[in-house]
């Protein structure tokens, strides 16, 4: 709200003329970030050429930033160099309600109940892309994790079709539009350059083939489970349905979306554990407890992993994939004493946020136990943000949590892991746009020769249930973080129930004790923490 002494964020010195602070910002994004939060605290601006960027940090800035409304901080603009590739009109292209339409009809896609197919499709990829490995060997874990990512993605969102009879041509289509990511692309996203004309290519010709299994479906008499199918039969509000044209872009968007995250935070989970022999033990005993010499790899047994749930958070902490989020400034906004004018960009960063020390007391220090019952160092809300935040919280991120804990608990039953190069070897790179380790990424992978005999070990701290007192509790539902999920449903379907747009309703007002545990991992497992469980 704004003010009486309404003011602009304090600027960083040092802008050159023209180009403002573009030159340190460009060599190093996550440092500059840095320095600016340390130099002028939650809130400062700085110049990229004439565009003024306001960078805001920290858990109330954060909920500020993810808190406001598309029209006044729209996130359209941020991911204009896309449109040719998911196509004119297809989400962030289209216009805030049909976006928001478009968007909706991704969640079934997402939700809680096709991610038990998923992790058996997952599970099998990986089975596969290790059968021939023998004992031992080396391998660039980015390549690999990034190979492995796209036969994940494309299997569970596109479908048999794509993976199995289209798979060689989809890989190239795949790599001519990865290709046309081009920062250029802001400025003249048409120009007549091979690669441009390449991405056209390519998504003129999956058009085409997204048309044909459309025509082909339709003459089936059985239907598909996938993500494709679930587009092919959505519909707008006005009941028509989503064109071809449609269907490809937010096919592509979606995989997109999910690929260069996964793979690098799967690549850094493994690099991480494999420095750190004592977390790798860790790990590997819970999996041994958890599985055994060989049980299966399942939706059910994935579900609870604390001691690598908490590792992949650490590494998301660490790591986040996507460095700095960006919206337009629409209409004037406010935050505490500052007011941001419209036409500015405002941005938050991930990265920065997660290192702040009286967040994360020693925030490079990597350590998984800071997620644990005793010390929930992320309960402050919006101080944890790999996935962002609010409304726009990534969709997919139920999706990646059970990708990548299916694929370190697949390839850890079966190899260690050891760097082949120097620990410090094993940076990211910040010259992504998609923030990944540098490449080469190499490992030696070694067969297991027995599985530790853990099996009867207590279960781990953190998991231990606290014993109620009072008589009944209460379930609070932050209307504004639920996107539908629907795993509450799953966990506690005796308290929650969702609908198959998506709407929540909680079924009892006071329900009795011996439901908590069951509310508690609804809490838990939430994917955007919309539930709160407060004792009464
Ligand atoms: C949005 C991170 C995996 C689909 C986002 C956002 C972040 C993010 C930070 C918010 C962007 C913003 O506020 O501007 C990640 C990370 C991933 C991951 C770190 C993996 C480790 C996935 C996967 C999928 C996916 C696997 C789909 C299968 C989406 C979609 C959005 C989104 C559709 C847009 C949501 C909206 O605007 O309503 N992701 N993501 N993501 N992500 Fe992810």
């Amino acid at each position: 709200k704004p003010t009486s002494s309404d003011k602009a964020p304090p600027k960083m010195p040092g802008a050159l003329p023209l180009i403002g602070h573009m030159l340190e910002f460009g060599k190093n994004p996550f440092n500059y970030m840095m320095k600016l939060r340390n130099t002028l605290g939650e809130i400062g601006e700085f110049r990229m050429f004439h565009q003024r960027m306001v960078l805001m940090t920290g858990p109330e800035a954060n909920e500020a930033f993810f808190r406001a409304p598309d029209t006044q901080l729209d996130q359209s603009q941020a991911y204009k160099i896309m449109t040719p590739i998911f196509g004119k009109g297809v989400v962030f292209d289209a216009p805030p309600d049909k976006k928001d339409q478009q968007l909706k009809m991704l969640m079934p896609v997402l939700r809680d109940k096709p991610m038990r197919g998923y992790a058996q499709i997952i599970v099998a990829e990986v089975e596969q892309m290790v059968a021939d490995w023998g004992d031992s060997g080396e391998i660039d874990l980015l390549e690999f994790m990034k190979e492995l990512t796209i036969y994940t993605s494309s299997h569970c969102l596109l479908g048999n079709e794509f993976r199995y009879e289209l798979n060689e041509e989809f890989a190239k289509i795949y790599h001519d539009l990865e290709k046309g990511v081009n920062p250029l692309a802001f400025v003249f996203p048409y120009l007549p350059l091979p690669v441009f004309r390449r991405r056209d290519k390519a998504r003129a010709r999956l058009q085409e083939m997204v048309t044909g299994i459309i025509a082909k479906r339709a003459q089936k008499p059985e239907k598909s489970e996938d993500a494709f199918q679930l587009l092919i039969d959505a519909r707008y509000d006005d009941g028509s349905r989503l064109s071809p044209h449609e269907i490809t872009g937010m096919l592509i968007g979606t995989i997109f979306a999910g690929h260069h995250t996964t793979a690098g935070t799967a690549a850094w989970t493994l690099l991480e554990l494999a420095r750190r022999p004592e977390h790798m033990q860790a790990v590997l005993s819970e999996l041994d407890r958890l599985f055994g010499a060989d049980g299966e790899v399942t939706f059910q047994s994935l579900r609870e992993m604390p001691l690598l749930e908490n590792v992949i958070k650490e590494v998301l902490r660490l790591h986040p994939p996507l460095i700095f989020l960006i919206r337009k400034v629409m209409q004037d906004f406010h935050f505490k004493d500052y007011t941001v004018k419209a036409g500015k960009y405002v941005c938050t960063s991930p990265r920065v946020s997660h290192r702040i020390e009286e967040i994360f007391p020693e925030p490079e220090k990597f350590d998984p136990e800071r997620y644990t019952e005793a010390r929930q160092e992320d309960a402050k809300p919006f101080s944890w943000i790999a996935f962002g935040g609010g409304k726009h919280k990534c969709t997919g991120n139920a999706f990646a949590m059970l990708q990548l804990k299916a694929i370190i608990a697949v390839l850890l039953r079966r190899y260690t892991f050891e760097l082949t190069d120097a620990k410090d070897h094993y940076q990211d790179d910040f010259t992504q746009m998609v923030v990944q380790p540098v490449s080469p990424c190499r490992v030696r992978y070694r067969k297991r020769q027995t599985m530790s005999d853990t099996a009867t070990q207590a279960s781990e701290a953190g998991t231990a249930e606290k014993t109620p007192t009072g008589e009944s509790f209460r379930i609070v539902i932050d209307r504004e973080l639920c996107q539908g999920h629907a795993t509450c449903m799953s966990e506690a379907p005796e308290l929650f129930q969702v609908d198959d747009d998506g709407n929540l309703t909680v079924l009892q007002e006071n329900p009795a004790l011996d439901l908590l545990n069951k509310a508690k991992q609804a809490e838990k497992y939430c994917p955007t923490q919309a539930i709160k469980i407060q004792l009464k």
